[in-house]
């Protein structure tokens, strides 16, 4: 596109009161698109009905103190900011972490136009467009944004780092700790929250300087495009002396879920001839209370169970079901969104995402 034109329209679309999104959209239309199906763009009480549903059950609603808004609204002035959710500059501006035992924080610049980003190859880089130039001279311009400048040297965009304002950990008032994903992703380039959770996929992560590959902004996880972490988790197979044993290694640095709402089943169907029989199933769950049983979170004191398989966990499962040579033994790993016995505390009885089943590896064995 003429960079004049485009320029036009970034300033026209700034004159008409268009929302962030819709001017980063001009020149990142790929990322905008995979954004906007994600759940940081759904993550307010307006697009995610299962939030919604916990958030409605929570005692700071009678006084309509949002607690939640830190990490599911974050920076959000009135009702129209909270609606759009996480937004771009709720992440691109964060510029370090504070750590508390509590919940960390994230402490963001204070000038809104320069993002931070990563780049390989350009750690040292600060590009600023420089806005003394011609409008004219823009179109000369290859490098940098005409709408925003660049800053590539923070660290915690290479490690993960930046993710963990929000997704370390938060202890409720009691200093229990509700929730945790553990550090060891957050540590090192090679392999950290981003690589995994923002493959390279195809297709250029501007219109202005074409790329091959951007970096995925629909954040797959439990909710949203599972199927592109599955490589993460592997089924193994293997005949013992009384029936035999199914291994899943979890290659994920954190507990294979990390809600508490979240239950993980292995369900294993045993085929002789054309004869299907389900076997046993086996549940993981980390389950979160008090003396009287399971609770909401706020109410939560103890851990009750917690079978979640475990950062970088191979769990051996076994079965005592005589198999023999060229029977077919189907395994699949899935898991619940919500606890399928917190459904009706929750109200979420009629929610089909919450109630949803969905598997996140398959493999078919034949017994030799
Ligand atoms: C007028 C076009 C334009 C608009 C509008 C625009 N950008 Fe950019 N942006 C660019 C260009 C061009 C680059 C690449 C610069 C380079 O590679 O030197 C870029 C790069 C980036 C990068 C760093 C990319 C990297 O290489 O790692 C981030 C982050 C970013 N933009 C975020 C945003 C956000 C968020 C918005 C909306 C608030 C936005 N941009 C709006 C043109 C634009
Ligand atoms: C410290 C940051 C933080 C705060 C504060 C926070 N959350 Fe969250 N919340 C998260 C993160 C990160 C996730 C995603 C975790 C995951 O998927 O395992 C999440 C996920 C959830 C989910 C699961 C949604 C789904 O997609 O199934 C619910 C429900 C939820 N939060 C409720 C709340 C409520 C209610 C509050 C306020 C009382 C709150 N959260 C406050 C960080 C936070
Ligand atoms: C080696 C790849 C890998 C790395 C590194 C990694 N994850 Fe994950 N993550 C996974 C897999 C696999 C799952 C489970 C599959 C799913 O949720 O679809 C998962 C699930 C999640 C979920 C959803 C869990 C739930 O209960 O809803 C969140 C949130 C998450 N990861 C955040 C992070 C954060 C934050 C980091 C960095 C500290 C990180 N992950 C590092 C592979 C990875
Ligand atoms: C949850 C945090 C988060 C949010 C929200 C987010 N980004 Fe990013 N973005 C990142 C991180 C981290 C990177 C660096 C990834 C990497 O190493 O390639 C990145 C990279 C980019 C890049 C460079 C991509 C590439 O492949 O070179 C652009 C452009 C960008 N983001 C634009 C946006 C826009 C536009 C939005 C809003 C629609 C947005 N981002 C929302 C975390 C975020
Ligand atoms: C400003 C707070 C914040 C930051 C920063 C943040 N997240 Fe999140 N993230 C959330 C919240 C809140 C949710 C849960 C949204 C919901 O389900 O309602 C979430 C959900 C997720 C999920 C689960 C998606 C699914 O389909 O279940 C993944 C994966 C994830 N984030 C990865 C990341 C990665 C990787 C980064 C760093 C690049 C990051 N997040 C940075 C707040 C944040």
């Amino acid at each position: 596109m003429n960079k004049i034109v485009l320029l036009t329209l970034v300033l026209s679309s700034l004159l008409l009161g268009e929302s962030e999104i819709e001017t980063c959209k001009k020149c990142h239309p790929l990322i905008v698109d995979e954004f906007e199906n994600s759940m940081h763009r759904k993550s307010s009480i307006y697009d995610d009905e299962i939030h919604k549903a916990v958030w409605d059950m929570h005692p700071a609603k009678a006084k309509d103190n949002y607690v939640c808004a830190d990490c599911h609204t974050p920076n959000a002035k009135n009702e129209q900011e909270a609606k759009k959710g996480i937004t771009c500059s709720s992440c691109h501006t964060i510029k370090d972490i504070e750590k508390h035992a509590s919940v960390n924080k994230n402490i963001y610049n204070k000038d809104a136009k320069t993002f931070y980003s990563a780049e390989a190859g350009r750690e040292s880089e600060k590009v600023i467009y420089k806005k003394e130039s011609s409008w004219f001279g823009l179109n000369k311009t290859t490098v940098g944004s005409p709408y925003h400048d660049i800053d590539y040297t923070n660290k915690n965009y290479y490690t993960g780092e930046v993710c963990m304002g929000c997704h370390s950990h938060r202890q409720n008032k009691d200093e229990f700790m509700i929730c945790k994903t553990s550090k060891e992703g957050a540590q090192n380039e090679q392999e950290n929250c981003i690589t995994c959770h923002m493959p390279k996929v195809d297709g250029t992560a501007t219109t202005i300087r074409e790329t091959k590959q951007h970096s995925y902004h629909g954040f797959p996880g439990a909710r949203k495009d599972p199927q592109m972490l599955s490589k993460y988790v592997e089924l193994d197979f293997k005949k013992s002396s009384d029936g035999f044993e199914i291994t899943i290694n979890n290659k994920a640095p954190h507990d294979l879920m990390l809600h508490p709402l979240r239950v993980v089943e292995l369900r294993v169907n045993l085929v002789k001839d054309k004869k299907v029989t389900p076997l046993k199933s086996n549940s993981f769950v980390k389950v979160i209370g008090n003396k009287e049983g399971p609770s909401m979170p706020w109410l939560a004191n103890r851990v009750i169970v917690d079978t979640m398989l475990k950062a970088n966990e191979k769990r051996e499962i076994s079965y005592s079901d005589k198999v023999e040579s060229k029977d077919k033994v189907e395994v699949q790993l899935g898991y619940y969104i919500v606890n399928p016995k917190a459904l009706k505390k929750l109200n979420l009885e009629k929610n089909k995402d919450a109630k949803s089943f969905t598997v996140l590896k398959q493999e078919r064995f034949i017994v030799e």
